[in-house]
């Protein structure tokens, strides 16, 4: 099983990825020009992995997984900004 998308904006890390050889690889730029994470915030160390491997799909993270990359990688989720 795999994560291939923002479901709560309907942003495709394909898209995202896509975008990034125009904007970069800073997540949040990319998250401010798509709105991608800016729902429940679950995607994101999603996004950041798609970012960096250049993987558009990503396999499902722990909920520990998916905490250790948003903390390695200095992310918040909206409710925490
Ligand atoms: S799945 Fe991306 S913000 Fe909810």
């Amino acid at each position: 099983m795999s994560v291939d998308r923002c479901i709560c904006r309907n942003v495709t890390f394909n898209q995202l990825l896509e975008l990034s050889k125009h904007l970069g690889c800073d997540v949040e730029k990319l998250q401010d020009a798509t709105n991608a994470g800016y729902g429940c915030g679950m995607c994101i160390p999603y996004i950041h992995v798609a970012v960096k491997t250049g993987k558009s799909r990503v396999p499902v993270m722990s909920h520990v997984q998916s905490e250790r990359v948003m903390a390695d990688a200095n992310l918040r989720r909206p409710q925490e900004q």
